[in-house]
């Protein structure tokens, strides 16, 4: 069976009194956790005061980006052995966010992709269709090439190191979920696709489902069979949501 994993990314929220204070109110409400990781991926310079928080708890730290170089003239990037330095186990890459407002191509991700995998750091691969795209039946042929890209580069074997993320970009920071069906659709469809090169992969890989997740639809999404937790904005900023997020996973 696969573990389930749950996620908050953070964004750029937060101060660092703030993070300590999330941080320690998320410490205290998890508990025992059967069968369910636990990450958050805080701003980068809050990265360090996380990281010391963290220590010695099951909660793992992750990054929301990671360079696709190891060092040198990229002003602006931070690489994956400056991430894993700080106690880094997660990074997140391709996000909706990162590929339409900063215009990051699906070669792009799949370079930073690499790296992350390179250096032993996990990534979270966010794949996912805008309201246009659903709408003029294109979801499949969009989630593909954005897998295609990493596939095509890094192989079928590099998803043993990686967790994918779907999230409907449509279904990001607007309240409007996907369903659990819709959802789980789309789980299936690139669990299939996957299975295709390797069927022992595709039974591993986690895959998450992030998009207006919150505390009174998680448990809906998580009891889908290829939904194995989530990847949470919005809700994760907040402890009590958060817990309860995980603690339906
Ligand atoms: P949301 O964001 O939960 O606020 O919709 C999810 C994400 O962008 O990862």
């Amino acid at each position: 069976m696969r573990r389930s994993l749950v996620v908050g990314n953070w964004k750029m929220n937060g101060s660092r009194d703030k993070t300590r204070a999330l941080l320690g109110e998320i410490l205290a409400g998890l508990g025992q956790l059967a069968n369910v990781d636990v990450g958050v991926c805080p701003p980068y310079v809050h990265l360090p005061d996380a990281s010391e928080l963290l220590k010695g708890s099951s909660v793992l730290l992750g990054s929301q980006n990671v360079a696709d170089q190891d060092e040198g003239a990229f002003t602006g990037e931070i690489s994956a052995p400056m991430l894993l330095e700080l106690g880094c186990a997660l990074a997140i890459v391709g996000h909706s966010e990162r590929r339409m407002v900063y215009g990051e191509s699906s070669a792009l991700v799949a370079a930073r992709y690499a790296k992350a995998i390179q250096h032993g750091l996990v990534p979270i691969l966010c794949i996912g269709e805008t309201l246009e795209e659903r709408e003029s039946d294109r979801t499949f042929e969009v989630i593909g090439e954005q897998l295609d890209a990493v596939l095509n580069s890094s192989g079928v074997a590099s998803l043993t190191k990686a967790v994918i993320a779907y999230e409907p970009v449509w279904a990001i920071g607007t309240g409007k979920t996907a369903s659990t069906e819709q959802a789980q659709e789309v789980h299936a469809w690139i669990r299939a696709k996957i299975a295709k090169l390797d069927a022992s992969v595709a039974e591993k890989i986690q895959i998450l489902y992030g998009g207006s997740v919150k505390g009174d639809n998680a448990a809906a999404l998580f009891s889908m069979p290829d939904i194995d937790g989530g990847l949470i904005g919005g809700a994760s900023l907040d402890a009590n949501s958060f817990l309860k997020i995980c603690h339906s996973a």
